[in-house]
């Protein structure tokens, strides 16, 4: 990808490399943050060097490598490189390294840098699960999220060798779009979702027409991705309801559960919002399904259909509100919908919005504009976030989760106790 911007205007990133078998996926990292256009700077703990050789992060960040504070020291770069920095991400942050910083130790040009930056820090855990769960590290995490870095919620899944557990570094795609939210919004991250439970549903629903065949939409589902990885990184309990998203990375610490149709999806999301305090429904659900699905290909000649009877598939969204109003989940529940609107003969965007918000009864409803490549299957996206009060906020052109940031923090407002 190519970058008008000269080295001195991209933002300049400290890539911090943890002594942890993950350093491996740190040089994925480092290419999606240079591919973004930052200028990276990559600090290996001589522990990662172990792992990784310092002439691999040399040749892709094309910046020297040093990991000790006596080299260059006319440079004084274990002060310059922390004071500089736009951001500094850390991945894997092992729970040797993460102590050392909750301590304040300086005793490498990793840990004498995290200590002068005053810029976000990022880190990304990874550990065995024993060591994660520790109460030693329990107790720095927490100590370091009270001072305002951002540390990660690890995956699950496989670790080195055959263990699985919680302690997985998130994908590097997941940590690159978090560094490029907090260059984007430093204080995009706060814990303000503890201890609560967030349903979100995401992509398109397809409904079959035959075993080959299915009438579907263009949602990619990157808008509710993007909202569940927020989610849970603000302290939530995140529940994932996802219709086809082919080919993105599933959110660090959500359970996802997969669906295909508009009935299946209804069924999930009846399910899982039962407890939970904020249910978003940003998913491009079908309002139609064929009425009859064939059990064999649909041939072309004689048998061959004219037209196709479509059923109407219930309004999930509707429900969810109705389901509140009957006192089904709790009434407290945050309950947020997502319009995509274009403007017509009857009114313009904001027109039909207005309706929709009234007519659905959610407490939110997130608003696009779309056509002329709008909002689908891109990365970035705009538009209001109008509140049942009658309140009307413009959502600001940026990245699907500056967006989806913007809508938590409403969000982790309204479920502030009166
Ligand atoms: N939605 C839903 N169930 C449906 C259709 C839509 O829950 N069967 C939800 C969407 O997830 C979204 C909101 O309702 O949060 C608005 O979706 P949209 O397709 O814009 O609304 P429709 O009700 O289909 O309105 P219209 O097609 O008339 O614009």
């Amino acid at each position: 990808m190519s970058d008008s911007r000269t080295p001195a205007d991209r933002p300049a990133v400290v890539l911090g490399v943890g002594g942890g078998i993950a350093a491996y996926k740190a040089c994925e990292l480092l290419r999606r943050l240079t591919e973004s256009g930052n200028r990276v700077r990559v600090i290996p703990t001589e522990a990662a060097l172990q792992f990784v050789g310092a002439a691999t992060f040399e040749a892709l960040s094309g910046q020297p490598v040093r990991t000790g504070v006596f080299t260059d020291v006319p440079e004084v770069p274990h002060v310059r490189l922390g004071q500089e920095a736009e951001l500094v991400v850390v991945a894997p942050a092992t729970a040797d390294l993460m102590a050392r910083l909750a301590h304040g130790r300086a005793d490498d040009l990793l840990t004498a840098t995290l200590l002068t930056a005053r810029c976000p820090v990022l880190l990304a855990p990874a550990m065995h699960t024993e060591m994660w769960e520790h109460p030693a590290t329990v107790h720095n995490v927490a100590l370091l999220r009270a001072r305002g870095v951002v540390v990660l919620e690890p995956a699950s899944g496989r670790l080195t060798g055959a263990d699985t557990g919680a302690g997985r570094m998130p994908e590097a795609a997941e940590i690159a779009a978090v560094a490029a939210l907090l260059l984007e919004r430093g204080d995009a991250l706060p814990r303000d979702l503890t201890g609560r439970h967030v349903v979100v549903s995401a992509g398109g629903t397809r409904e079959p027409l035959d075993p080959v065949r299915f009438l579907g939409n263009r949602s990619s589902g990157k808008q509710g991705y993007a909202l569940a990885r927020l989610a849970v990184q603000r302290g939530a309990r995140v529940t994932l309801v996802a219709g086809n998203t082919a080919g993105l990375v599933a959110p660090a610490a959500v359970q996802v559960v997969d669906v295909v149709t508009a009935e299946q999806m209804r069924a999930a999301m009846h399910a899982s919002s039962a407890d939970a305090d904020v249910v978003v429904m940003a998913a491009a659900v079908a309002d139609f399904r064929p009425t009859t699905v064939a059990t064999s290909k649909i041939k072309k000649g004689a048998d061959e259909p004219d037209t196709i009877a479509l059923t109407r598939n219930a309004d999930i969204l509707r429900e969810l509100v109705q389901a509140r109003e009957e006192g089904r989940v709790p009434r407290e529940q945050v309950i947020v919908g997502f319009a995509a609107e274009t403007g017509d003969a009857h009114g313009d965007v904001l027109h039909h919005a207005r309706a929709k918000l009234g007519r659905k009864g959610c407490d939110l409803l997130v608003v696009n504009a779309v056509g002329d490549g709008k909002a689908f299957e891109v990365d970035s996206n705009d538009g209001w976030l109008l509140a049942s009060d009658g309140t009307e906020r413009v959502l600001e052109p940026g990245s699907k989760a500056l967006l989806a940031s913007r809508v938590l923090d409403v969000v982790a407002d309204l479920l502030k106790p009166a």
